[in-house]
């Protein structure tokens, strides 16, 4: 399967199938013959994954550079080890470098070949599936910083990303959901048809069966791929439909300090929270209620470790990088797969939403 992300001279092709992984080597070699390729990877992928990396050493002119797995290593710092390395080795402007993990390697690698000799090609290869249907796609790299979250990167566009669901055997459970959140939330936004697909597949999914899976994450991948086809720099407000559920999932991450709650799982409770607040401000018309309780029926919603408070929650969301001449921007839906950007809600309703959604029991 292939997906294309329209882009004219940088458009490039999302290649989606079980197995792909082992292919690699000949994919990449034809569209750049004759390079020399750098495999960023973290310990973990490296662990699991270490004869298909040997597959690869193998059979194409690679090294290979590990750095540490978790969020808390998406410096500056290790950017600077992944540049080090590229120097230190004498790569040079026609070598590619290849991100093997999830959204935290594909950021910091992505912004590695941003910044070496200002752009090399990047390959994004997600073993997560929150980069499957969402980091992978796109182009935006970063790193983080103290001040916060993905403060310091670039615009990157990869010149293929190469999607091997079978890396999906090995992610383990709280990772998957988190994931999942973002497939879910393509049912928001991705229209009818992708609405109706979630609701029909989503158990199947959720037990991982491989064909719903590989349809999801094919669905996923294509809507996010007309998205960013669309508005690559999000200056046009589509890309923000994306954030679906995302400015209440920011403020949740941050009451809980980055540290307990996954970013899908924080997603997931954000899109309850979307569809209250759609409820609440009249976006959902009366006679979709009943659809919209379906679908949030399905949604596999996380414990968090406490109550959120909802001032502080309110308050967090203005700290929140996308908010704009402090205006506050939420995602709400409308018809059975659609939303719309809201801009005039006011406090008293969000305040209302969070307090409805985050109660003791
Ligand atoms: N660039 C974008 O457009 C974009 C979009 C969304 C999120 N992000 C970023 O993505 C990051 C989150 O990505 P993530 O959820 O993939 O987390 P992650 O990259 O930290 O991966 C989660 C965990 O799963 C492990 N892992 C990865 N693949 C595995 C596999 N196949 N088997 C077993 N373990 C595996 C990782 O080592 C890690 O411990 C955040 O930094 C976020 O800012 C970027």
């Amino acid at each position: 399967m292939e997906v294309t992300v329209n882009l004219g001279q940088r458009s490039y092709p999302v290649l989606i199938d079980q197995g792909i992984a082992g292919t690699l080597p000949a994919i990449i070699s034809e569209k750049f013959p004759n390079r020399r390729f750098a495999v960023v990877t973290n310990t973990t992928i490296a662990g699991y994954y270490k004869s298909l990396i040997d597959l690869w050493e193998k059979n194409l002119d690679c090294s290979l550079i590990t750095i540490p797995d978790g969020e808390q290593y998406k410096t500056i710092d290790t950017w600077k080890s992944i540049l080090d390395f590229l120097l230190e080795n004498r790569f040079e402007r026609s070598s590619v470098v290849v991100a093997l993990g999830g959204g935290v390697v594909g950021d910091i690698a992505g912004f590695a070949a941003a910044s070496f000799l200002r752009g090399i090609p990047y390959v994004q290869v997600p073993t997560t599936l929150l980069a499957m249907v969402d980091s992978s796609i796109g182009g935006k790299t970063a790193v983080d910083h103290p001040m916060g979250k993905n403060l310091i990167g670039a615009f990157h566009q990869p010149s293929m990303t190469l999607v091997d669901t079978n890396f999906l055997a090995t992610l383990p459970h709280r990772e998957f959901i988190s994931g999942y959140a973002e497939l879910f939330k393509y049912g928001f936004i991705g229209g009818k048809d992708t609405f109706n697909f979630i609701l029909e597949e989503n158990e199947a999914m959720l037990k991982r069966e491989s064909i719903p899976l590989l349809d999801g994450i094919r669905r996923s991948i294509q809507i996010k791929a007309n998205v960013v086809s669309e508005d690559e720099f999000e200056t046009k407000g589509l890309r923000a439909l994306l954030n679906f559920g995302h400015t209440f999932a920011h403020s949740i991450e941050r009451f809980f300090n980055f540290e307990q709650v996954l970013h899908g799982e924080a997603v997931i409770w954000g899109m309850l929270c979307a569809c209250a607040l759609g409820e609440k401000t009249g976006t959902i018309p009366q006679e979709m209620r009943s659809a919209y309780k379906n679908i949030l029926d399905h949604l596999p919603v996380p414990a968090l470790p406490s109550v959120p408070d909802a001032s502080k929650l309110y308050s967090y969301m203005f700290s929140d990088k996308k908010v704009s001449s402090g205006k506050l921007r939420f995602i709400v839906p409308t018809l059975p797969g659609q939303s719309i950007v809201k801009k005039d809600i006011n406090e008293a309703d969000v305040l209302s939403v969070l307090s409805s959604i985050f109660k003791a029991d």
